[in-house]
């Protein structure tokens, strides 16, 4: 397997910061794509400054070289191509491939990529007695991040960051396990027994396989399903330095193995504002529709700055004018329905819901538009994926992305512990008083 790694930019000028009687010259990077920033990394040396970004709003945390993506234009591509073009004409596997080793496969490589996952879609059995442990039911987002926390416990044998070999086998063991273990653990929620699996099938169709079918009857996996998965995980597959990838990185960063880094991934893409919106949209739609589908309450609601309420599956801290991953989602939504002839009143909602917000002075004044996870919901219900499965199939379209990301890591010449630093804002010094004293 070979890498590619290009983490140059170029020069563009200096910018001249003055503070007081002090002045320091930075130099601006400039990379493939035109953007530029200030690399402050002789900031606080020279002055005492640190930069203060809370949220990371304005801060390039790395050089990458993975995914692009420009949220005015709702631009998204990875390793150059555009994520339509992808979704076009690629599979999942090919596009996983592209993400780790930087170019779109050659036949034998694909080939040999698939053979490789093939190899090791299996758990451990003994891994298989974790799932007692858990109780029934237990989000499947905790199961999926404990499991492949303690893959690391199985298999010590690929543990070391630096060996590019044991690097190669995590990988393939990460991908071909994760559907596997998502599988059983919705399989452990519903008390069906878990399903081997099928290596005859294709990665999309042997996870449906997993999921649905059980030992007394065989699942016949619809090819709709299968395709219209493997669209959701190819768009859901990389978005540069989101909330989980940069924690993947974080923990990466201290050379914790790439188990344990995806792992923590797995934590950070749960919550609600992030992988788990697709979740809390659901959830959302039907409060709506049970509440008589009355939108223009929920939509006020939104609004409104006493109430914490929040459009789930709006707004995007990159996208600014449309998020394409939505565009390419709505219309994969749009044919599943209609083939399928499903008349899902959620759907009714949700087109309500962003006709109404669309046009709604708030939400174009703030540039929020439907995201990734407003339409995706809608397709995973249709395929009869259970509502807390959403986020895990958001894992499973992101993995390689992290990969990826956590590869690039490792390979970053002067590679650094990440490691942020504050501006306390705590008590200054002072003594402790004796508890009799307190
Ligand atoms: N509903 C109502 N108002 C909103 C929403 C929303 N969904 N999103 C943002 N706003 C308002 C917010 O109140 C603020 O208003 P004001 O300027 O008056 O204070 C303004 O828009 C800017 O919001 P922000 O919180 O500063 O924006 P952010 O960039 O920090 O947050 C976000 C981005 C995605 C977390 C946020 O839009 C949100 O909470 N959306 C709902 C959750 C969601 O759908 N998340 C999935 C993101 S896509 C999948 C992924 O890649 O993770």
């Amino acid at each position: 397997m070979s890498s590619s790694v290009n983490l140059e930019t170029q020069d563009a000028g200096t910018v001249r910061l003055t503070y007081g009687d002090q002045e320091i010259e930075l130099p601006v990077v400039e990379g493939s794509e035109g953007e530029r920033g200030i690399d402050i990394s002789a900031l606080r040396g020279s002055t005492g400054l640190v930069t203060l970004d809370e949220g990371f709003v304005n801060t390039g945390s790395t050089r990458s070289a993975v995914t692009f993506l420009d949220g005015e234009k709702g631009i998204l591509r990875y390793r150059g191509y555009p994520i339509e073009d992808l979704a076009a004409h690629c599979d999942f596997v090919e596009v996983a491939y592209l993400l780790i080793h930087g170019e779109l496969p050659s036949p034998a490589e694909a080939a040999n990529f698939r053979s490789g996952i093939r190899h090791h879609t299996m758990i451990h059995e003994d891994m298989r007695s974790f799932y007692n442990g858990f109780p029934r039911d237990a989000h499947p987002m905790a199961i999926l991040s404990s499991v492949v926390g303690a893959l690391s416990t199985f298999y010590q044998d690929s543990m070391q960051v630096d060996d590019p070999d044991q690097v190669e086998i995590s990988i393939y063991r990460l991908l071909a396990k994760l559907p596997t273990i998502a599988a059983y653990a919705y399989k452990k929620s519903i008390g069906q027994p878990f399903m081997y699996p099928n290596n005859d099938l294709d990665y999309c169709e042997n996870f449906l396989h997993m999921m649905f079918a059980t030992p007394a009857h065989d699942h016949l996996v619809d090819p709709d399903f299968a395709e219209a998965l493997n669209l959701l995980l190819i768009v859901h597959a990389d978005h540069e330095q989101n909330c989980s990838t940069s924690t993947v990185r974080m923990v990466g960063s201290s050379n914790a193995n790439l188990f344990a880094s995806i792992s923590a991934g797995i934590g950070a893409l749960w919550g609600p504002l992030h992988g788990g919106a697709n979740e809390a949209c659901v959830n959302m739609l039907e409060q709506i529709a049970a509440d008589g589908g009355n939108v223009k309450k929920y939509v006020d609601m939104a609004k409104d700055k006493n109430s914490s309420f929040r459009l789930m599956g709006f707004g995007h801290r990159v996208y600014k004018n449309f998020d394409p991953r939505a565009q390419i989602i709505r219309a994969c939504c749009d044919k599943l329905l209609a083939k399928l002839n499903i008349d899902d009143p959620l759907f009714h909602v949700a087109q309500e819901l962003q006709d109404v917000a669309l046009e709604d002075e708030y939400f174009v004044e703030r540039k929020l538009y439907p995201n990734v996870d407003f339409y995706s919901g809608v397709i995973y219900r249709a395929m009869g994926i259970p509502v807390q499965m959403f986020t895990v199939l958001f894992s499973l379209g992101r993995l390689p992305g992290w990969i990826a990301h956590w590869k690039e890591l490792h390979a970053t010449p002067g590679k650094r512990i990440y490691r942020p630093r504050q501006i306390y804002t705590g008590q200054n010094e002072r003594t402790v008083v004796p508890i009799e004293n307190r």
